[in-house]
């Protein structure tokens, strides 16, 4: 099962993080439901690079905004761009900052920690803060993790992002409380291992697998689906999800 283009026929969506390793594929995704997508990006090298990654079919359906969440004032900015551009949102997924790791959290000290902090996590409050906004009630917002957080005292050097991966949790929690399902507020937490030239060897999930997964949720297949952190694992759950399931395999 795949998608069909009428998931999100239509429909307009913002990927953030969308240049990056995983976004790529969440872009590709969204493209592939019907939807057209918005990606904003610090960098026109990147933009372009993702269109032509992407093939022009796909590219016509992607607007790339120059913009940054990095800090309030710049995401505000990003804000009223994508408002010009499209008015209301039907799905966001928010796949900014990748990964970090040093020899030693305690001796690379604390410039290091707080730089990940700020690179890795503030742009997941930012993301949400200006795009949930935008969405319409019925909409969806994805905030992608990594399993990091997840599996128990952190490895010496990811002890930073493991407490992003966490606190990115905990955030994604509190804005689906506030939203209270209107939009509907989800975290993926998925065991795929995603590099600059697509998929890892060995990922027991593909790219393509957790951008499918990820619309599904987002699309009508996901209605019912609201502050779940979701454990995305095994390529079964992604055949599941499109089908309506997001149960996970025992
Ligand atoms: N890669 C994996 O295998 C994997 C596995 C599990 C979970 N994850 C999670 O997926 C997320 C993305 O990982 P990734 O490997 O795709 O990272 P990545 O390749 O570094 O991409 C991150 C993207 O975020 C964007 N970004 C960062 N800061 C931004 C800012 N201030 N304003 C606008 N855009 C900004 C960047 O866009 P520009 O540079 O174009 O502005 C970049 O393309 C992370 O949260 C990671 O934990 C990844």
């Amino acid at each position: 099962m795949t998608l069909t283009g009428s998931e999100l026929a239509g429909q307009d969506t913002v990927v953030v993080g969308g240049t990056g390793n995983v976004g790529v594929f969440l872009v590709d995704a969204f493209v592939r439901a019907g939807a057209r997508v918005l990606v904003p990006s610090r960098s026109r090298d990147k933009i372009d690079r993702l269109l032509t990654r992407l093939g022009p079919d796909k590219a016509r359906h992607v607007v790339g905004l120059i913009g940054d969440i990095g800090s309030a004032g710049s995401a505000a900015a990003l804000q009223s761009q994508v408002q010009d551009e499209a008015g209301t949102l039907r799905a966001v997924a928010a796949a900014p900052a990748g990964w970090h790791q040093t020899h030693s959290m305690l001796r690379a000290g604390f410039d290091d920690f707080k730089a990940v902090i700020e690179n890795s996590l503030f742009p997941h409050y930012l993301a949400a803060q200006t795009f949930l906004p935008l969405l319409d009630s019925g909409g969806s917002y994805t905030s992608i993790n990594g399993p990091v957080g997840f599996l128990g005292p952190p490895q010496p050097g990811i002890g930073p992002m493991a407490v992003v991966s966490i606190a990115q949790n905990k955030l994604t929690q509190a804005f689906a409380v506030e939203t209270g399902g209107t939009p509907r507020v989800n975290d993926v937490v998925m065991m795929a291992f995603i590099g600059p030239n697509g998929t890892r060897p060995g990922s027991h999930l593909s790219g393509e697998q957790v951008g499918d997964y990820v619309t599904a949720l987002a699309s009508p297949a996901g209605a019912t689906m609201h502050s779940q952190t979701l454990h995305l694992r095994d390529p079964r759950q992604v055949e599941a999800a499109l089908a309506g399931d997001f149960t996970s395999p025992a």
